[in-house]
């Protein structure tokens, strides 16, 4: 745990109970003002991989997690919507992990993940579970939100954690795995600069959607992740997002 690769600073920290974020750091200029690309792997009987990574990152992201388990146990490839950072690695995966499948919700298996995985990947609907052992995620239907008509994310019942993938983006290279200080101000600033949300009319219902599993961890894409009531985090964005 720690620093799994000295050159590029890339590190896996356990954020929650069996939850390890893996994070690479991105500094200026490449990003200004540096930025991190996160990637979350759920250890289970049936370990599953939340965000692939992009292609270029694949041998760091599958280092740091060959320091947790090795890669070839992975069982689900997971990721938030069809985005370089999100899905770019996922055939890298398939091919490192010979027994996992690739999951994502109906639109995004239909639309994309179906033609682009190399084998048949797995559509859960909206709310449906998949029990990974101990653990049991669940996929949330999110449309457009932040970003993608595939766009959804995974809710972890047992450690409570929202595997939150873009909604909550803030820069830095150097930031804290986790932390309990406000992360709502930095990322509304970086959506306000980059406007990488859609502007769909149903945000502030499906950010209701997602307070409602009253998530305790946020497992944040770029930027650290986040602990404490999640629900409320989660109702302040969307009044923001409403403003
Ligand atoms: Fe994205
Ligand atoms: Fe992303």
């Amino acid at each position: 745990m720690g620093i799994t690769n000295s050159g590029s600073g890339t590190r896996i920290d356990e954020i929650a109970d069996g939850i390890y974020r893996i994070s690479t750091p991105v500094p200026p200029p490449a990003i200004p003002g540096g930025f991190t690309f996160n990637q979350f792997l759920v250890v289970d009987e049936q370990p599953l991989l939340f965000h692939t990574g992009p292609r270029q990152m694949f041998p760091l992201v599958r280092e740091a997690m060959a320091s947790v388990m090795s890669p070839a146990r992975l069982r689900w490839v997971a990721y938030s919507h069809w985005e370089p950072d999100e899905s770019g690695a996922l055939n890298e995966w398939l091919e490192a992990a010979p027994l996992a499948t690739a999951v994502q919700g109906t639109v995004g298996v239909l639309v994309c993940a179906t033609d682009q995985a190399i084998r048949p990947p797995r559509a859960l609907g909206d709310g449906e579970a998949l029990s990974l052992g101990e653990k049991q995620v669940k996929w949330i239907d999110t449309p457009h939100l932040p970003h993608g008509w595939d766009c959804g994310f995974m809710f972890e019942s047992r450690t409570r954690t929202l595997l939150a993938g873009d909604l909550f983006t803030h820069g830095g290279h150097h930031v804290a795995p986790v932390v309990e200080s406000d992360i709502l101000g930095p990322s509304e600033a970086t959506r306000k600069m980059m406007d990488y949300y859609s502007h769909t009319k149903d945000a502030v219902t499906l950010m209701e959607k997602l307070a409602r599993c009253e998530p305790t961890t946020l497992a944040c894409m770029h930027g650290s992740s986040w602990r404490g009531d999640g629900a409320k985090l989660l109702r302040e964005l969307a009044r923001s997002l409403d403003a």
